[in-house]
């Protein structure tokens, strides 16, 4: 599909539930935000429906998201059944990683082709205080246990946090040395709770990572859907790369829609425009309908976001990320 503006669209995310076995301070506030109630949640065969009419219409790619992805009952079965619809080519999951261990080999027989982990410090007690819970040891096995196995290219998602110092990081960025993971840090968004937050620049944090590391060559060898740019370090057998929407916008290369838990297909990220599905599902719309109001959403989609200007603007994305995907 061709948006309004001439980019290709090939990629869908989907938040398969808004529910999360975490409570990061960036993301949700402590006591969580009422989850959508279950009627409204798209059930497994609209999800499959939607997404056969997407792969119709030339989307090939599906990352699946949530909330977290992995506390939806049945996931498993949905990636396989998502991998199985013809068009669709690839099928990656970003996950917070606490069921990662126990779900690991299912993810991989399912299909899934690639995993990231978000994973902000190996320190326990500071990965207490940004997620509020005490799942570090657990969320370290399954990412151990992904690296020992190696069976699907792997991931991991950083957003520096405030209380984090740099050096910490370093801890997160040592893991790419020994492994064949590569290492994202992601610029903290103006999305929900992401806005009262500090941001770390990329600037900034390359140079760090430079005095410590030596220099950083850009390179274009790691495989993915999203705008994530990639430097090689020496001695290092994954990658290190950066995620910089506000300092580095990409919405020129946008490649992407939204699928909401609820069934709302979101054209970009800060935006609330797109399309209500659940109810035209739930109406009993024909496929050529579903198709018609997707072509519509996508030639609508905004040329991109405002996260530099704090001022508001109509149509802003009111919904935190957990709602959303990321
Ligand atoms: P892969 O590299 O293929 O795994 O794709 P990806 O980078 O899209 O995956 P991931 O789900 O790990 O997302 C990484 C970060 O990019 C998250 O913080 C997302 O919120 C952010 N992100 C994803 N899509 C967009 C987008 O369209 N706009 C902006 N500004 N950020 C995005
Ligand atoms: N800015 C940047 N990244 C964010 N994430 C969640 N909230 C924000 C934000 N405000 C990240 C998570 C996860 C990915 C899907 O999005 O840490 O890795
Ligand atoms: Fe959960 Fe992800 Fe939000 Fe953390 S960032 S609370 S892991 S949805």
């Amino acid at each position: 599909m061709i948006d309004g503006v001439g980019r290709t669209i090939d990629y869908v995310r989907i938040s398969v539930t808004d529910r999360c076995n975490l409570r990061c301070v960036y993301c949700m506030p402590e006591e969580g935000v009422p989850s959508i109630p279950h009627g409204q949640i798209l059930r497994f065969e609209e999800i499959l429906r939607v997404c056969r009419v997407l792969a119709k219409n030339g989307i090939r790619k599906v990352k699946l998201t949530g909330g977290e992805p992995l506390v939806r009952k049945g996931i498993l079965d949905l990636t396989a059944e998502l991998k199985a619809i013809p068009g669709i080519e690839n099928i990656t999951i970003t996950t917070n990683g606490v069921l990662l261990e126990e779900l690991y080999d299912g993810l991989v027989d399912a299909g899934i082709d690639a995993i990231t982990v978000s994973l902000d410090t190996l320190d326990p007690q500071v990965y207490q205080s940004i997620t509020r819970r005490d799942e570090a040891a657990r969320v370290r096995r399954g990412l151990e246990r992904a690296m020992r196995e190696g069976r699907v290219p792997l991931k991991i998602n950083c957003v520096p946090v405030l209380g984090v110092e740099k050096q910490e990081l370093l801890d997160v960025v040592e893991l790419a040395r020994h492994h064949r993971v590569h290492v994202r840090f992601i610029e903290m968004m103006p999305i929900g709770l992401g806005s009262g937050f500090p941001l770390l620049r990329e600037e900034e944090l390359r140079t760090f990572l430079e005095k410590h590391l030596g220099p950083l060559t850009p390179c274009d060898d790691v495989p993915g859907n999203g705008p994530c740019r990639y430097y090689a370090a020496e001695g290092f057998q994954g990658r290190l790369g950066f995620i910089s929407a506000v300092s580095h916008q990409f919405c020129d290369g946008c490649n992407r829609i939204r699928l909401t838990a609820d069934g709302y297909l979101k054209t970009c990220l800060q935006y609330d425009c797109g399309a209500a599905l659940k109810s035209m599902l739930q109406a009993g719309c024909t496929d050529a309908e579903l198709e018609a109001v997707i072509r519509k959403a996508l030639a609508d989609k905004p040329k991109g976001h405002h996260f530099g200007d704090q001022a508001p603007f109509a149509g802003r994305e009111e919904k935190g990320m957990s709602q959303i995907g990321g």
